[in-house]
């Protein structure tokens, strides 16, 4: 089964003073991995809760296809939800734990079983079912919780920050396992997490938000390529993107960004996408794989190496240019040392420009 689309309409929820989420409208397609991505306090789980119908909105409504799921109990809304904490009954065994949904909804026995064997033997926890939970890991444990909504076959699973209890390696193995569970159930899940690597790894479609509202949604692709202000492009990648202060200057033959030791001949305004209006302060936003080391010439700059960050496939070169900070990517084996000076050569087409003053992307 593909699963369900959803589809949030201007959904507002107010605690006292708090607005927790603001006007927010998604479109979740049937299927999809989607994910919520802010940092903490941004309305993330609330957005969940409300999906799940654990909680109500103030205002705007929820559907599920066709129907409007807005006042629809939870139990009835064919969800199925991952807490952070995964919240198994600690008195039960695995087994049980697995069963449980399917016990409320009292199907037959057989079916039982077979349902919590096929669900344990995809998570490969088989060994595990008379266990209890205070006798598993963290990651069989999470296994266990994810199982238990798994096996009620949702047509939604909604996933709140499921491995943040566990090391950066589970982690990373949990994130491989979900993505090859969600290809093979095909599920639509919604996915909630703080960590825009996770966000970036695993997701079809990415929610960014901030203060409870949406501030860019598409793809992987779409939002680290074209981050529609500067809060998008700084959190989204690993290193940040650089950002240089400046302002522009236009020419008969073009749009040239200046900026202390920095002159960048972007080319026709056309050519570059430069929207219309006056921008008399401006960000050129550099992400490290499109900054290398070379010589003049094209798009580039000379500046000083600051601090070098090997990471073994490639090294990350911190670079001070006109009291800004620039990181390029190189090769690991490239003989740079701190304090020397070189030529930072930039992509041609990658300079992300960003009004100032409202932070926003003025380039295509
Ligand atoms: N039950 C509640 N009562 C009062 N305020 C709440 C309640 N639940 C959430 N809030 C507030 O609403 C805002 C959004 O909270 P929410 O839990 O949705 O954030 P989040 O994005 O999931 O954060 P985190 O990453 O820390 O889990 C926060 O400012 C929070 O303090
Ligand atoms: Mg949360």
């Amino acid at each position: 089964m593909a699963g369900m689309s959803l589809r949030l309409e201007s959904i507002y929820r107010r605690y006292g003073k708090v607005m927790a989420v603001n006007d927010l409208s998604l479109e979740l397609p049937a299927g999809k991995f989607i994910t919520l991505l802010g940092p903490s306090g941004c309305g993330k789980t609330t957005t969940l809760n409300l999906i799940a119908g654990l909680d109500q909105a103030d205002g705007g409504s929820i559907h599920m296809g066709e129907r409007d799921i807005t006042r629809v109990p939870p139990n009835e809304r064919g969800m199925a939800i991952v807490f952070q904490n995964y919240a198994l009954y600690p008195h039960m065994s695995v087994f049980d734990n697995i069963a449980f949904g399917l016990r409320l909804q009292r199907r037959p026995k057989p079916e039982i079983q077979s349902r919590v064997r096929h669900t344990a033997e995809l998570l490969a926890i088989e060994h595990l079912l008379d266990r209890r939970p205070g006798q598993l890991s963290g990651g069989q444990q999470q296994r266990v919780a994810l199982g238990r909504a798994m096996v009620k076959k949702p047509a939604v699973f909604l996933l709140d920050e499921p491995f943040s209890n566990l090391d950066a390696a589970l982690r990373a193995r949990m994130r491989t396992e979900v993505k090859h569970l969600h290809q093979t159930l095909g599920t639509t899940s919604v996915f909630v997490t703080h960590d825009q690597e996770e966000a970036m790894t695993l997701s079809d479609l990415i929610a960014v938000m901030r203060d409870g509202k949406l501030v860019q949604y598409g793809t992987q692709h779409e939002v680290y390529g074209k981050p529609r202000d500067m809060y998008v492009a700084t959190f989204l990648g690993k290193p940040r993107m650089s950002l240089i202060e400046g302002s522009l200057e236009r020419h008969a033959a073009g749009v040239v960004f200046t900026a202390p030791d920095v002159r960048l001949e972007l080319g026709t305004a056309e050519s570059i996408g430069l929207r219309d209006g006056e921008w008399p302060r401006v960000a050129a936003g550099l992400r490290a794989e499109d900054v290398s080391l070379g010589a003049p010439g094209g798009l580039s700059f000379d500046a000083q190496v600051a601090l070098l960050e090997p990471i073994g496939s490639d090294t990350f070169v911190e670079l001070e240019v006109g009291g800004a900070t620039v990181v390029a990517r190189v090769p690991p084996e490239d003989p740079v040392a701190v304090g020397d000076r070189v030529t930072a050569v930039i992509k041609p087409g990658r300079v992300h420009l960003f009004d100032l003053d409202s932070t926003e992307r003025i380039v295509r």
